[in-house]
């Protein structure tokens, strides 16, 4: 048995070894760069990064879009309700472009991405923050009250994060950032597709991590885990969610997703003390989980 083993290490070993010399390097550094222009750095010039963020017309998303603005990127924001975006762009009109973008039509959400790269001449990141949340109706038992979930979160952001690595293998590099929940780590009663669409795309980002990590591509994929952050006052006021054990502020929130962004953290609780809340959650009975949830206005 044991000298079964060694033969698979020692098999496993050459194998390894022999990638090592006949690896081609990866496709990414081949390629001609489709943005030769962002490499032009002239002496005594700064490189100003740039970065593009989806769904910027509320809450984190809007949030990091006035702080990377603040931190001197060139940022390219979209949504639908454009009107938002202009209020974004007035701080810092030269550095903002606008786009308008459906992510629930993947097709034209893909098309309106490339374009707004190609405006840009590249980009350093890419934020998809958008969700079907606050389109859909959280607690309405027929199934097709909750429709915007898939569409938007499952159809829309899968077509846009791959969209986003294709970009980056094309320029030789690249961050993509994209969120999950902390209720993609639970079965949420509130609202089951929501925990379901949140752990599909948790999944779909560590595979495509992966892909990376085997292919030796200079990717860098970030999940964030938001617990509940009271990101918008629009909806709910300034405690949406009176009930819940902690609620994280915009500015923490803010503050903590900008960290893992400049340390490029394959996964950031928001905040990080989210993090033992899953970990709490995982280790006690289901009984117990209910019966916490089950108080009014309960949940985590
Ligand atoms: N806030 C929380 O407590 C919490 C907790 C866990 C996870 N999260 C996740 O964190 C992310 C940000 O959430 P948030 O609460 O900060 O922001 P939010 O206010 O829900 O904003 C989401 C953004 O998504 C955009 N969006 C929604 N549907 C869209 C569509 N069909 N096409 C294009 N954009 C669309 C919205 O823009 P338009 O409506 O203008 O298009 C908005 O800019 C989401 O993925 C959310 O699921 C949030």
């Amino acid at each position: 048995m044991i000298l079964y083993y060694l033969l698979i290490l020692a098999l496993c070993f050459i194998k390894a070894l022999d990638g090592q010399i006949h690896n081609t390097p990866p496709k990414a550094l081949q390629a001609q760069s489709l943005f030769p222009l962002r490499s032009l750095i002239l002496p005594g010039q700064a490189i100003q990064k740039k970065a593009i963020i989806i769904g910027a017309s509320s809450g984190m998303g809007n949030a990091l879009a006035k702080h990377l603005l603040a931190e001197g990127y060139l940022v390219g924001i979209t949504a639908r309700r454009t009107d938002r975006l202009e209020t974004v762009k007035q701080t810092y009109p030269a550095n903002t472009l606008i786009r308008y973008m459906d992510v629930a039509k993947p097709e034209e959400a893909v098309t309106v991405l490339n374009q707004l790269v190609a405006d840009m001449q590249g980009i350093d990141l890419c934020v998809i923050a958008s969700s079907g949340y606050y389109d859909q109706e959280p607690a309405a038992r027929s199934w097709d009250f909750n429709q915007p979930l898939l569409a938007v979160d499952v159809l829309g952001v899968s077509a846009l994060v791959r969209t986003a690595i294709n970009i980056f293998e094309s320029q030789g590099s690249g961050h993509l950032v994209c969120f999950s929940s902390v209720d993609g780590y639970h079965g949420l009663a509130a609202c089951p597709l929501y925990s379901a669409v949140k752990m599909f795309l948790s999944r779909f980002l560590d595979g495509e991590r992966n892909r990376c990590i085997q292919l030796n591509l200079p990717i860098t994929i970030t999940e964030l885990i938001p617990g509940w952050v009271n990101a918008n006052p629009e909806h709910g006021g300034d405690n949406p969610a009176p009930g819940a054990y902690w609620v994280e502020s915009l500015d923490d929130a803010t503050e903590t997703i900008y960290k893992a962004i400049t340390e490029k953290a394959p996964k950031a609780y928001v905040t990080a003390r989210q993090e033992k809340l899953v970990d709490l959650l995982k280790t006690i009975p289901n009984d117990l989980y209910n019966a916490l949830c089950a108080r009014p206005g309960g949940a985590f």
